[in-house]
This record gives structure tokens, sequence and C-alpha cells, in this order.
């Protein structure tokens, strides 16, 4: 049974290829179907999730780059907490305190002014926020740069509430590791194709999240029979939720062509709502402090490791250590 009125942050992952954008894309749509709010937020490498999600070239190239207004996004989040004193000192994992600004999904603000876009999908429009092409300088270990570093923020002061869902195309790569942001989900769906590659980016990220408490279930793709699925479960065991198999809708959509969403193929339609059950039925698992408690200790080691001496500020006093972010805290303005 689905729960009625939760609000969840959900990320797909996973190697290269696997179709970690396709399947955000369908999510994103199957939850606009339902009338829920959704921000759509493209964090991957290659940015395609704005053409998944029907877009042509010219509107693509058109969206605005998170990457690019960050020093926008941290003027506006930091509001008046007398621990950031610029937005200079902000680095990707400042915490948010007293007196920062915290967004919501539905609410208008700066941030999605400057960032975010209308889509129109069939059952209503969602927002589509993206980092903008990535970089060899972000691939690397470029922190300062990082693109992913607009979108860590953003969920840093994201106090999200009934019917609302965040949903991050990303790649699994060690920029999110070495941040925070892989440990901003409610759930974490891992795109595996049925080979050695997709299952050892499993491995390496379950490695990751296992000290971190973070919900990792496998969705496999372009999967072709019964040998495929006995090997993601030989070799993902009971984190292996549904698999998906080739879909004409999706080639058709490929090719500039998009059926109605209504017509996509039963099966896919069925592991949707899947994915979705098993979203929502992570919400009992929310817990705001150890939320709050994760963020502060990514700051404190990204302050160390690089943000002290980039900033010639002590990052740590940036802590506010009463705050707790949570729905209570304060309504988004
Ligand atoms: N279930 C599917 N049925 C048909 N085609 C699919 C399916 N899943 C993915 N594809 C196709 O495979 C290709 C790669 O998918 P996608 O772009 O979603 O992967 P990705 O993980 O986001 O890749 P990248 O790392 O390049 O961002 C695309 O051409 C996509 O249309
Ligand atoms: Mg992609």
């Amino acid at each position: 049974m689905r729960l009625l009125f939760v609000n969840m942050k959900i990320a797909f992952v996973g190697k290269g290829g696997s179709g970690k954008t396709t399947l955000s894309s369908l999510f994103i749509r199957h939850l606009a179907a339902a009338g829920a709010a959704v921000v759509a937020i493209d964090a991957d490498i290659n940015q395609h999730l704005g053409a998944a999600l029907g877009l042509d070239d010219a509107q693509a190239a058109a969206l605005p780059a998170m990457g690019e207004r960050l020093s926008l996004i941290k003027d506006y989040l930091r509001g008046s907490n007398p621990r950031i004193s610029s937005a200079a000192t902000m680095i990707k994992t400042t915490p948010p305190g007293e007196g920062s600004r915290l967004v919501g999904v539905r609410e208008p603000n700066p941030v999605y002014d400057a960032c975010a876009r209308p889509v129109e999908l069939d059952g209503g429009a969602v927002r589509l926020m993206v980092t903008g092409p990535f970089t060899d300088a972000d691939l690397g270990v470029a922190c300062y740069h990082s693109k992913t570093g607009a979108v860590e923020l953003f969920l840093n002061h994201l106090v999200d509430t009934r019917d609302e869902y965040v949903v991050v195309d990303m790649t699994a790569g060690s920029d999110s590791f070495a941040s925070g942001l892989f440990t901003r989900f409610d759930i974490t769906f891992l795109v595996a194709e049925p080979t050695r590659k997709g299952v050892s980016v499993y491995r390496q990220y379950k490695e990751y999240a296992s000290d971190f408490g973070v919900v990792l279930k496998v969705v496999g793709n372009k999967v072709q029979g019964q040998d495929d699925i006995d090997f993601l479960r030989a070799e993902v065991g009971e984190d292996l939720l549904l698999t998906v198999g080739q879909s004409d809708w999706v080639r058709s959509m490929e090719k500039g062509r998009p059926p109605r969403f209504e017509l996509l193929e039963d099966a896919n339609r069925r592991a949707l709502r899947l994915l979705r059950v098993a979203a929502d039925a992570t919400y009992e698992l929310r817990d705001w402090e150890r939320y709050t408690r994760q963020m502060v200790h990514f700051h404190l080691r990204n302050a160390e490791a690089w943000g002290n001496e980039r900033t010639g500020a002590d990052l740590a006093a940036q802590v506010d250590p009463a705050f707790v972010l949570g729905e209570g805290v304060a309504a988004p303005v």
C-alpha cells in the first residue's frame, strides 16, 4: 500500500550509460502524472535529463546552470545567518543555521527564479534544475569548483513537505562521496545493467553508503531474460528491487517522437509504481537529526581537507550546534 502524502528525496545513480537519465525521467513523468509536486535535478556528468523530459536542443541549451549561479544561491541561502559572514566563505557543505533561508519544493524563491525552469509533462509541470556541464576541473579533486556543490547546498537547505518529490539524476562518481551528497536522499536507486561493471559500481556505492544509513536499491535495466535477472539476483541479492527491459516507448522518445506517457508499456508502468512504493516506504526511516548531523560531519571533513585553507577562515565555526533542520524549523520564505 502506498502511503499518502509523503515527501521524498530520491537519487538515481549508476554507471555511465546504465539508464540513470532514462529511468529518472520516466519516474518524474510518473510522479507528475499522479499530481505530485516535483523538483527534478540533473546532476549527471552528461546533461540529458532535459532532453529525456522532452525539451528540444534549443530549450535544453537555454537551461540556466546552477553551477554558474553559485554566488546567488549562497547569498540567498545564508540569509542573515551570523555564522556565515559572506558567500565567499560558504562552501558546498556549509550547513544552515539560525538565520539561514530554507527552501521548499513548491514556493517561488530567487533560487528557482534563477535556476529552475518549468517543464510541461502529461499531468502537470515539474521544476527542472541542471548543474550545467562538467568540465575537467569538476572531475578531479577540485572540490571548490564542484558543480554538484550547488545541489548539495540546495538539498541541505530544503525542507520538503507532503506529496513533494525531489528527483536527482546523478553520477556515482567520487565527487558525491567526497562531499555528503550521497547521504542526502531517502532512497537511492542504483541503475545497473546485468554486467560485471554495472554490479561493481553497486559494490563501491554500497561500501561508501553502509556507514551512513543510506537506503540503496538496485534497479536492473536493459534486462533481456531470466538469465539476466538471475545474474543480478546472485550479485546483489536482496538489494535487487526490480528489473526493466528494453522499452519501445523509450526508443520512440529517443527519436524525438515521445508517445503520450499513458502509452508506456504495462510492465514499465508497474516498475514505476513499484519504485514509488519503495521510495514512499522509506519515509518512516526519515530522521532530521541524523540528516543534520551528517551534513555537519561532511562539512567538518571538507573544512579540514581544503575549505579552511581555501577560504582562510575557520569553517567549523559555521556550524550552529543547536540547529536541526526539519519540517518544524521554519516556514520556507
Ligand atoms: N529500458 C530502456 N529501454 C530502451 N532504451 C533504454 C533503456 N534504458 C536506457 N536506454 C537507452 O540507453 C541509452 C543510455 O541511457 P541513459 O542516457 O538513460 O543512461 P545514463 O546512465 O543516464 O547515461 P550517462 O552516463 O551517459 O548519463 C539511451 O540511449 C537510452 O535511451
Ligand atoms: Mg545520464
